[in-house]
């Protein structure tokens, strides 16, 4: 590759690396939603999102569930104990035990379940960030009453729920309050638990 050609990858790298950074590091969760739909196009790229989420053995167990439909937001506010907002949108993710005998998956052996749950939903929420649209998780509720709310068949577990909106003036500015997150030095130990030495860069 030419040093022209060079230069222009190293570019292109830093570019790409600092946009992603940017939605990562500003994103926060919405509680405080507007009233204002989320369009089709919208849902459908946060849903794309969740489609290229990696996943354990490359299998997929899960099914998402999209709810518009405010009086069923309602209802499923009525047994969700952190559900704090009302947001226009929800996902829910759902493990069908269907779609994990077909994988020969052990659903009450088998952690990576939970944990596509979790990539799925990060994906998720970046890319509603990405729109300018507020998330957030939903794990407090009953995951019988959601069932039965939501008329989801038998043995369908509803996970974890995205909410999801576009965020209200409010909620806009307390998300650009002070970051409370761990610095990475802090987070992460080098080759042994608890050894504290700095990156070198
Ligand atoms: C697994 C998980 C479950 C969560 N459950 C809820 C919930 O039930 N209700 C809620 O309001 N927030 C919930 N949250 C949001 C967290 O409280 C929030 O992500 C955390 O305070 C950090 O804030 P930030 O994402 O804005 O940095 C959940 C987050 C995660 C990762």
């Amino acid at each position: 590759m030419s040093r022209v050609g060079r230069d222009e990858a190293e570019a292109d790298r830093e570019e790409r690396t600092a946009a992603l950074l940017q939605i990562i590091t500003t994103r926060r969760v919405v509680r405080d939603f507007s009233a204002a739909p989320v369009s089709d196009g919208d849902l459908r790229t946060v849903l794309t999102a969740a489609r290229w989420a990696t996943r354990g053995s490359n299998t997929n167990i899960h099914r998402l569930l999209v709810i518009r439909d405010p009086a069923l937001i309602q209802q499923v506010r009525a047994f969700s104990p952190g559900m704090l907002g009302l947001p226009a949108a929800m996902i829910v993710i759902c493990t069908d035990p269907e779609l994990a005998a077909e994988a020969a998956m052990q659903l009450d052996k088998d952690s990576t379940r939970w944990i596509d749950v979790g990539t799925a939903a990060m994906n998720m929420m970046l890319a509603a960030h990405a729109l300018g649209l507020g998330s957030c998780p939903l794990t407090s509720f009953s995951k019988s009453a959601v069932s039965l709310v939501l008329k989801l068949p038998p043995d369908v577990v509803p996970e974890f729920i995205l909410q999801l909106g576009h965020p209200t003036l409010q909620s806009r500015s307390v998300r650009q309050g002070p970051p409370t997150r761990v610095t990475v030095d802090d987070l992460v130990f080098w080759e042994s638990y608890g050894t504290t030495a700095r990156m070198r860069s």
